[in-house]
């Protein structure tokens, strides 16, 4: 059976920006940018996206394209022992598209019940009271949350759909799910413009505090925020480019992605403060009052400025089916490492079935995050898998393609596809930068994590945060040592294909 291949390079490289815009960008970095200084943040975070995210988004797809596997065998391939890396990696995508799924479960609800409004009178309320219901405090999950569970199907019946014939179906749904979202943006940008006040949001955006920068929590914001926007850490990029031809283009695909990916958050940051900038101005509030809510800024903030316009149900109808279309693509594209290793264990087995498994298997997961507690365990599970499993997963594949195989020898391999080229300081980065910064993170994060309960939660919660991250480490060296001959002996031999 061959390996499927995206019909084009452009449907390649749409659907790399299409996993990379997501949530992330309009939910998860205005928010960073509000808490930690303004343009001050700007520069930890171009820092750590120029200099790490995106040499390690060409070594992801230096790796897929290189190796036509998945993520555990492609791995394997250029070193035995780094098959775990690439189940640790499989595991934390599925366990984050779980929870990812939910949020766009609560757009739905949102954006159905945009026309009226729904929630006008009441912000706060509505969406912890009315669209969660959210319990007294962890221990209590008080049952399933049905509304939730119901769009929860729905979000995932979506997802099935546009990945269950692989990148031929993924190849036609980012055609139009990618540019769309864009095309919404931009006409809440300019509607954005025409609203009092909001100069005042962008000097906020833009004005730095450069005392922000002193801490080292800035930077490991910013560096976590880098990676997770462009979906690297995850072996997403490395599965999507498995199906990518072993000669094509590598080093202008990474930074077409990486440009595509950093303006719409810098677009999107321009957008929600130019709202919240109005909503200071109509409340008679400073925008610093109006941003200081973290994530709660677009179920929350960004549903109450929107209710506070000319033309509410539209603009916030609107908004919630942008949030719904760019999560789409980063939502499906979560799901692939899991199919694409799959399909490398039993190769004869239909894609189609594989991938409703895999969706059927993430939803159950999800349902978790349905309960009248769901809302904290999605900040626990999100706090450990997006920080502990991602730094572990960017090192070790760090240190397989800098180290092990060899940055330059790589780095020659991408140059001769590539329609650009990338020079020595890709060696440094992937050899010395990525993994010293990396290190130095994780041990800073394990010390507050180890020092401080996150968010308080009783230690019984955090234990299930702690297990995301210990039973995948786990089963990788279980891999390693061994256990690798279990699972591969079930697979039929190696096909032919694999480019030597
Ligand atoms: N990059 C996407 C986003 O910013 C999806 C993603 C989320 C990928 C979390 C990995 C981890 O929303």
């Amino acid at each position: 059976m061959a390996r499927q291949q995206w019909s084009s390079k452009t449907v390649f490289v749409l659907a790399a920006v299409g996993s990379a815009v997501g949530l992330g960008n309009v939910w998860r970095f205005p928010y960073l940018a509000g808490r930690y200084g303004g343009g001050a943040f700007l520069i930890p975070y171009l820092l750590a996206f120029v200099l790490m995210a995106t040499p390690l988004l060409i070594l992801e797809l230096a790796i897929g394209q290189r190796m036509q596997r998945g993520p555990i065998k492609s791995l394997r391939q250029m070193h035995p022992a780094f098959g775990g890396i690439g189940l640790i990696a499989v595991i934390s995508a599925f366990l984050v598209v779980a929870y990812y799924a939910v949020v766009m479960a609560w757009c739905l609800i949102y954006l159905i019940r945009s026309l009226g409004v729904a929630w006008a009178d009441d912000p706060q309320g509505y969406f912890f009271g009315q669209v969660l219901q959210i319990s007294d405090g962890v221990g209590q999950w008080g049952g399933f949350n049905l509304p939730i569970l119901a769009a929860l199907v729905a979000v995932w019946l979506a997802i099935y759909f546009c990945i269950w014939q692989g990148p031929k179906s993924v190849g036609k749904v980012v055609l139009y799910t990618v540019p769309l979202p864009v095309v919404v943006m931009a006409v809440l940008f300019l509607r954005s413009l025409t609203l009092p006040g909001f100069w005042q949001g962008w000097r906020l955006y833009l004005t730095p505090v450069w005392s922000a920068m002193l801490s080292p929590e800035v930077w490991t914001a910013a560096a976590a925020q880098a990676f997770l926007t462009l979906s690297v850490a995850f072996a997403i990029m490395l599965t999507y480019a498995s199906y990518k031809q072993p000669n094509e283009d590598i080093v202008k695909s990474s930074w077409t992605t990486a440009i595509a990916d950093l303006a719409i958050s810098l677009f999107a940051g321009f957008v929600v403060f130019a709202v919240l900038g109005y909503m200071a101005w109509t409340t008679s509030s400073t925008v610093e009052e109006v941003t200081t809510s973290g994530p709660g800024l677009a179920f929350v903030v960004f549903p109450q400025a929107l209710s506070l316009m000319p033309l509410p149900g539209l603009f916030s109808a609107l908004f919630f089916f942008m949030l719904l279309t760019l999560g789409i693509d980063s939502a499906f594209s979560l799901v692939e490492p899991a199919i694409a290793a799959w399909l490398d264990l039993k190769p004869g087995t239909k894609g189609t079935h594989i991938a409703g498994w895999a969706c059927l298997a993430a939803f159950a997961v999800g349902t978790l995050y349905t309960t009248r507690a769901g809302l904290y365990f999605l900040d626990i599970v999100d706090h450990f898998v997006t920080t502990y499993n991602a730094i572990v997963v960017a090192l070790g594949m760090a240190i397989l393609g800098g180290w092990v195989f060899g940055a330059e020898a790589l780095r020659r391999y991408v140059n001769e596809v590539s329609d650009w080229q990338v020079g020595r300081w890709w060696n440094i980065s992937i050899k010395w930068v990525v993994p010293i910064v990396l290190a130095i993170l994780l041990a800073t994060q394990l010390s507050t994590d180890l020092r401080t309960p996150y968010e308080g939660y009783p230690a019984w919660a955090l234990a299930i945060g702690w297990a995301t991250v210990l039973v995948p480490l786990g089963l990788g060296l279980w891999m390693v040592r061994g256990g690798q001959e279990v699972l591969l002996e079930a697979a039929p031999p190696e096909q032919d294909g694999t480019p030597q």
